[in-house]
């Protein structure tokens, strides 16, 4: 393996040395099958290719400073995919199989795991793809289960700076009565047109609006939403939104460290109302916003003045990555060592 930048990572695709599969077929999940493939070799009339049947997961492995390797919350990870496969009705893959692959794949590729103390983690990639042939519109008869992974830095290439993000009007990722609360390719689909854009126009990412009625905040692109209001840890309560493992596990430490956590609707306006607020999920970690600039009503909500994260946000994300990294007791169990 050549020479790796670990510090320096970006969050991309890094080609490893092996990926794990399996394949439903008449009714039950075959062994799993290790690769050097890149690449699927899959039927032309394959359910994932035209009716989006295709869901996945994003995970990360960790180097400790003891040398041990920890997989954070994985069993919320196979259950969050097993809602996202009855969700668009797939075949659901068992705890055993999810945690049979994830163990084997971070073995096979333990040499690209980032060392610790480089910002950099193994990032698991679970996919699940109706490859069964139909042309007609219904779930197939044939799935394949994969897991990938690669070294990766941060999300936002800011890391733990604070971003800016735009609040878009005109786009929804999700209906009210959709897929957002399913890992489902379709909502990432509908989320590249105002990311792109917001891009172009400098944010690091978009912030989205409940697509009922457009008052509430929903999430922050590929994460979660979380405002800090003197000691309280203030989340969005939507149905349109994925429930976030990383955001789920924050409130737990918050209220570790004697706040209150309200989950609820969270009107726009209120933005104006917070001390700190960030984005949260597995790639994004916590996210800072410095500035949130609602596009169509020209209006600016400023943060961190001073350019650096806010004192909350900044002791979640210490917490999270000590437990993470084993350098905090995981009092909750949420680490499991992979041997
Ligand atoms: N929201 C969306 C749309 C996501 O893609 C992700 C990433 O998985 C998250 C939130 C954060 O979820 P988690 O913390 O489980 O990674
Ligand atoms: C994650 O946080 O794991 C994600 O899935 C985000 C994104 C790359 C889709």
């Amino acid at each position: 393996m050549k020479k790796v930048d670990w510090s320096n990572l970006p969050f991309g695709y890094f080609k490893t040395n092996y990926n794990v599969r399996s394949y439903w077929r008449n009714g039950s999940w075959g062994r799993l099958e290790i690769t050097s493939s890149e690449y699927i070799n899959m039927h032309i009339a394959a359910t994932c290719l035209h009716y989006g049947q295709q869901a996945f997961e994003g995970m990360k492995a960790f180097r400790g400073k003891d040398g041990q390797i920890r997989v954070f919350r994985w069993e919320e990870n196979a259950k969050r995919m097993r809602s996202s496969a009855r969700g668009i009705m797939m075949a659901e893959v068992p705890d055993e199989l999810f945690l049979k692959a994830i163990t084997e794949v971070v073995k096979l590729n333990e040499d690209h795991i980032p060392p610790f103390g480089t910002g950099a983690a193994l990032y698991l990639r679970p996919l699940l793809l109706g490859t069964g042939a139909e042309v007609g519109v219904k779930p197939a008869d044939e799935y394949m289960f994969m897991v990938f992974v690669g070294p990766v830095g941060p999300y936002f290439k800011e890391g733990f700076k604070p971003v800016s993000i735009q609040l878009v009007r005109d786009f929804d990722r999700a209906a009210p009565q959709g897929t957002g609360h399913i890992k489902v390719g379709g909502n990432y689909a509908a989320s590249l047109q105002p990311g792109v854009r917001a891009k172009k126009e400098g944010f690091a990412s978009v912030l989205f609006l409940d697509a009922k009625e457009n008052k509430y905040i929903d999430e922050a692109g590929p994460a979660n939403f979380f405002g800090i209001k003197g000691n309280t840890y203030v989340t969005p309560d939507s149905k349109t939104i994925l429930p976030s493992i990383t955001n789920m596990s924050l409130r737990v430490l918050a209220k570790d460290l004697g706040m209150k956590v309200e989950k609820r609707n969270v009107p726009v306006e209120e933005l104006s109302e917070f001390d700190e607020v960030g984005a949260c999920g597995t790639a994004a970690v916590i996210s800072p916003i410095k500035e949130i600039v609602d596009r169509e009503h020209k209006k600016v909500y400023e943060f961190c003045k001073d350019g650096v994260a806010g004192p909350v946000s900044t002791k979640l994300y210490d917490k999270l990555k000590a437990i993470q990294e084993g350098e905090e007791a995981d009092i909750h169990n949420w680490n499991t060592i992979i041997e």
